[in-house]
Parts: structure tokens; C-alpha cells; sequence
């Protein structure tokens, strides 16, 4: 700062030089506080560039994707929630298979890298990893698609590690809608929730999930919101006042997520920060400032969406630009507080509240019912397990009228014997 002045006392001397406080700073506060980032889609890039054959790749040298070891170590990317994403296509088909695809590259991806990836699954984990140098990995599974309406599956995937569970990608569960009900674009299957997804919001309560409402329809978000017992995060979503598309928050479910000491962590694809195609820095910090004013520092969060989207803003090309942004903050007046509630204090705070959660609820039993039969019928799915309704192959015909027709089936069977 004293060099700066004296040494470089013309104007424009000065904005470059307070350009490198600022950067300075960023650096410094990162070093205090992880940067945690809500969403990553280098699986996804792991699927389409190698078909998941991670020895054809070296993450050290890899150029196609906006994240590798070099920009991670740049950008001071401290912890990630990586997604394990597969698309909607895969519904009712091999959703499931594929999504453990995913996963499992997480886990090779953290064996792979150990100097730089460790595999992370708790508040505690993240904090170590940061201890460490290394970036915690974390898994989040981006839609409900993912589970094919299976608690058990939720549970599962539990255990091999994820920690969010996106409600919906682009398109209706069984159970939930999706972000494009509020565009026209999609209709509304389940009034927002149906009570099997109610059921789920406690669930992943009881199992310690983080409930993920980037993409759902708002709906969702305001049932997810009223019926979580523990906070509820937007793992990678924008504001809406500062860009009108469904995908970011609107300025009343910024205000309920505050009350619920949740968390938004802001996207940076273009579509979602200018809403058109070209954006810069500054516009995302715009989504900063404006979260902030609505309603708070406490629930400003990072989510990048960095190799899932096609099209990033002016300055913010890859991972390794973080401190850039950090950098506008400060140069915007943001507090060292504010600063690190963004880069991690408030996840960390977040995840803290969902472990206790998850804690607190220890005795609670695990929900068992599976979904309504009449709600998953497709061709791909048996119906082992459900009472006997007939022949499988006319369950599509029985539609709603499966319990007169069981009632006639027992009927029948009383009068024979
Ligand atoms: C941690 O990583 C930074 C950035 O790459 C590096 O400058 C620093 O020396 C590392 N510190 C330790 C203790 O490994
Ligand atoms: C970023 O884009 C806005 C228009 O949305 C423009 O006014 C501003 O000057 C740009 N900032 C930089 C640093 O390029
Ligand atoms: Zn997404």
C-alpha cells in the first residue's frame, strides 16, 4: 500500500495498484478461509471426453475442461462438491447404473490424485483437507432422477459418499418438479411434491443430505423450505431480480432461505447471470451484491457450475480466476466477514447444521414405503415386492382402479375356497 502511493502516485498507477491489493487481500483471506465451490461437472467431462477411462486423461496437463490440477491450485479451489450427474434422458432407464458411474469416477479421481484430491464427506473432512493443501471432494448427485423413486437408493448412495441430492434435473420425478414447470415449458405432475417426496425431504434430513434446490420449481422450493427441519442449499443457482430466468432465486426464497439459515451459491454460466449470451465478472458480482442486500452475507455461497455449462463470463473462464472475484468483492467494500462467509464459513455453517440434524434424529427409523406402483408404472420397471395386482403387463390399464380390482381378486379367491 505505501510503495503504491509513493512510487506510483498518477491515477492510473494507483487503480492498477489497488487492482493488486485487492488481489493480494483475496489471496490472503483464502488462505484463512476454503473456498468451497457447490458445483463441478468434471465427471460429466471425465463421461464425455474418456467415457470414464480416467488413465486416457492426466488432470495435470488436461486444456479441454475449465478444471485441472494447475487451475485448481490457482484459482485456490479448497473444496468441491463434484457433480455426479446424469441427464434426464436416462430416466426409467439406467439413471441408476449410470449416476454409481459417476460417483465411482470420484472416488478413482481422489485415488488417482492423491497429492491433490481428497475424498471428503463431512464438515471435518473439509477443514482437514484444507490443512492439507488438498481439495476436499465432495459428491453431490445432480437430480432426482438419479434414484429412480428408491429410498433405498438415496440410502446407498448415502454410503458410497454423496452429500446433496439435487431434488430434480430438468425434468419432473415421480415425485417432484422441475424448474421448466414455471416456464410453460413442462406441466406440473405433482403439485410441487407429492407426499412420497415429502417423505423424502425427511429422509435426507434423518440421513444427514444436503436438500439441493437448484432446478426444482419454486413450488418445491417453498414446500422444501417449510418442511426441511435442517437448512436447504442452492448448490449452483443466481439471483432472479438480476437475471429472470427460472433456473436463479427470486428475492422472497432468498429471504426464507436467510430464515432458514440456508444457502445460495451463485452460478456463473452467462445464460443465468446477464441472461444473454456474453457476461463478465462484474455481472456475477452484481449477483453477489444483490443476494447480499436482499438478504445477507450469511447466505452467499460459490457454485460455479464450471464444466456444465457451455458459455462463462469475461474473467471467470476457469477455476483459476476465483481471486478475481474474490478481488471485486473486496474492491466493492465487502468486509473480511462477508468475504469468508462466501468462501466457505457459510457452507461450512450449513453442513454443520444438517450433520446435527442428521444426529439428532438417531433414532428415528428409516422410511420404508416405497413409492405408489400406479406412480412409477413404465416398461422398464417390475413390480416385485408390490401385493399382486393381476398380470404386469396390464398394469397401465388397471391405473387407479388397482384397489376395486384387488378387492374383486380377493373376492373371488374366498368364494373358490
Ligand atoms: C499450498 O499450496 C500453495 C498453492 O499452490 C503453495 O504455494 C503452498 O506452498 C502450499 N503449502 C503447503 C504447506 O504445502
Ligand atoms: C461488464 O459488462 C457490463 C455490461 O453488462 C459493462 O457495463 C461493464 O463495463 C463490463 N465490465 C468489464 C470490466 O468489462
Ligand atoms: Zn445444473
Amino acid at each position: 500500500m505505501y510503495w503504491c502511493v509513493t512510487l506510483l502516485n498518477v491515477l492510473s498507477g494507483f487503480i492498477i495498484c489497488s487492482a493488486d491489493i485487492n488481489r493480494e487481500k483475496a489471496l490472503r483471506l483464502m488462505g484463512e478461509t476454503p473456498l468451497i465451490d457447490g458445483h463441478n461437472d468434471l465427471p460429466w467431462q471425465m463421461r464425455q471426453l474418456f467415457n470414464n477411462e480416467l488413465e486416457k486423461m492426466d488432470l495435470n496437463t488436461l486444456e479441454k475442461t475449465h478444471t485441472n490440477i494447475p487451475k485448481i491450485k490457482t484459482g485456490r479451489l479448497s473444496a468441491q462438491f463434484w457433480a455426479a450427474y446424469v441427464p434426464c434422458e436416462s430416466q426409467y432407464k439406467d439413471a441408476v447404473r449410470q449416476t454409481v458411474e459417476q460417483i465411482d469416477v470420484v472416488h478413482r479421481l481422489c485415488r488417482l490424485y492423491p497429492n491433490d484430491l481428497m475424498f471428503a464427506t463431512s464438515s471435518d473432512d473439509i477443514l482437514s483437507a484444507f490443512q492439507q493443501n488438498k481439495t476436499a471432494s465432495l459428491i453431490g448427485v445432480e437430480g432426482g432422477h438419479s434414484i429412480d423413486s428408491s429410498p433405498g437408493t438415496l440410502r446407498m448412495f448415502y454410503n458410497l459418499g454423496v452429500r446433496y441430492l439435487t431434488l430434480t434435473h430438468s425434468c419432473n420425478t415421480p415425485w417432484a418438479d422441475n424448474w421448466l414447470v414455471d416456464t410453460g415449458k413442462d406441466t406440473s405432475e405433482n403439485n410441487g411434491l407429492s407426499g412420497f417426496g415429502k417423505e423424502l425431504i425427511r429422509e435426507m434430513n434423518r440421513l444427514g443430505m444436503l436438500i439441493d434446490l437448484a432446478h426444482v420449481s419454486e413450488k418445491v422450493m417453498n414446500l422444501a423450505l417449510e418442511l426441511s427441519i435442517a437448512p436447504v442449499i442452492f448448490s449452483h443457482s443466481s439471483a432472479y431480480e438480476v437475471c429472470k430466468s427460472k433456473r436463479n432465486v427470486p428475492d422472497d426464497i432468498l429471504r426464507k432461505v436467510a430464515e432458514k439459515k440456508g444457502i445460495v451459491m451463485v452460478n456463473f454460466y452467462n445464460d443465468y447471470v446477464t441472461c444473454q449470451k456474453t457476461a463478465n465478472l462484474s455481472n456475477v458480482a452484481d449477483h453477489f451484491d444483490h443476494i447480499k442486500k436482499v438478504a445477507g452475507h450469511e447466505i452467499i455461497g460459490f457454485g460455479g457450475d464450471y464444466d456444465g455449462v457451455s458459455r462463462v463470463p469475461e474473467g471467470l473462464e476457469d477455476v483459476s480466476k476465483y481471486p478475481d472475484l474474490v478481488a471485486e468483492l473486496l474492491r466493492r467494500g465487502w468486509t473480511d466477514t462477508e468475504v469468508k462467509a462466501a468462501l466457505g464459513d457459510n457452507l461450512l455453517r450449513v453442513f454443520r447444521e444438517v450433520e446435527k440434524v442428521r444426529d439428532s434424529m438417531n433414532t428415528t427409523k428409516p422410511y420404508e414405503v416405497p413409492i405408489p406402483y400406479a406412480d412409477v408404472v413404465n416398461p422398464c420397471r417390475t413390480m416385485y415386492g408390490y401385493p399382486p395386482q393381476g398380470n404386469a403387463g396390464s398394469m397401465i390399464n388397471l391405473g387407479l382402479h388397482l384397489p376395486v380390482v384387488t378387492l374383486l381378486l380377493h373376492g373371488t379367491i374366498l368364494w373358490l375356497f
